[in-house]
């Protein structure tokens, strides 16, 4: 390694500090992978807790120097590491501080969240949205809005903080449904006045649409790959479907959203499936924005030619 962990954990710690501490952000993606010149290997700053993240082997001593460098850069109160290696479980272990955080709130563009590193897979927010999660805020206001997929409904407090009049959240999972209302509550989003559902996609949309429903703005922003007790779903095959699907139960001159992180599927190749909704919709449709992560999930062109994440408007 030609530069030390320190100088690449600082220089990294540099362009985030630039560009983010002026925006009341206190969670962010510190280190991604190559993006950061340290492969396979990401690390998130969720205020005073550090989760770092292995997708390949890495010997003790090199840890050690990752360790040492967080500690010296940003005196964290704990660091948790989460071994992430093909075919095996995953293993979390807490490297310092008293016990790995299991409820606790950090601030995204001001707005505080609920974050958990011991449940489930995920921590409550995807990070690497932030700056379009700021973007549905802007162009929420007096829409009402249809979240699907909506896990901890992330999108839909800044929606409500946006001044949607009403978020309509729909996710296979309680646990996330519930997180998503705690979110509400501490926003002082009156969880009572938005609609939260513990259902399947797929049978939510085909019920609204039979009820005649309609939404001004519609998110969708699935996992690549998820099985229900009705249904399977791979992204790749089955997102003309889905935005087929919300295009007709969009309202005239609302605005769907359509977002994946499926590296696999290039810019390129989801434009050319697009026009593949027509087999599911009557409805016209432009495309009104094209956007991606945030500037702490830098790539290096080389290990990954083009940004991954893929967020989508149309209209
Ligand atoms: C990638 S996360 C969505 C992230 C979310 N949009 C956000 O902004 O944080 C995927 C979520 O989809 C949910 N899910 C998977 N299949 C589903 C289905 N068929 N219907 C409803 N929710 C589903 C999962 O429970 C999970 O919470």
């Amino acid at each position: 390694m030609l530069l030390s962990y320190n100088s690449i954990i600082h220089k990294a710690w540099v362009l985030r500090k630039q560009y983010l501490h002026l925006t009341g952000t206190n969670v962010y993606r510190l280190i991604n992978s190559y993006g950061d010149a340290l492969p396979e290997v990401t690390i998130d700053v969720y205020d005073k807790n550090i989760l770092v993240q292995y997708f390949t082997p890495y010997e003790k001593h090199s840890k050690n120097s990752i360790y040492q460098a967080l500690n010296e850069l940003l005196a964290p109160k704990t660091v948790t590491e989460k071994i992430r290696l093909k075919g095996e479980d995953i293993k979390t272990h807490l490297v310092s501080g008293l016990k790995i955080p299991e409820n606790f709130v950090v601030l995204e563009n001001s707005i505080p969240f609920n974050i958990s590193f011991t449940e489930g897979g995920g921590t409550g927010l995807f990070l690497d949205q932030r700056d379009n999660r700021k973007k549905v805020q802007a162009l929420a206001k007096d829409k009402e809005v249809l979240n699907c997929f909506c896990y901890t409904a992330s999108f839909s407090v800044y929606a409500g903080l946006g001044g949607a009049v009403r978020t309509t959240n729909i996710d296979l999972s309680k646990k996330a449904i519930e997180w998503g209302k705690k979110n509400f509550l501490l926003n002082q989003l009156d969880a009572k006045h938005h609609e939260f559902i513990v259902g399947d996609v797929w049978d939510w949309t085909k019920i609204f649409q039979k009820k005649g429903r309609a939404f001004d703005m519609i998110i969708i922003d699935p996992p690549s790959f998820s099985t229900s007790k009705t249904t399977v779903f791979t992204v790749e095959k089955d997102f003309p479907q889905l935005l087929g699907r919300g295009l007709n139960l969009l309202r005239e001159d609302g605005i769907l959203i359509f977002s994946t992180n499926l590296a696999k599927m290039s810019f390129s190749k989801f434009f050319q499936l697009l026009p593949k909704i027509k087999n599911f919709t009557s409805k016209p449709y432009k495309l009104i924005g094209v956007s991606s992560q945030g500037l702490d999930f830098p790539i290096d062109g080389i290990h990954l030619a083009e940004p991954y994440l893929k967020f989508i408007m149309l209209s």
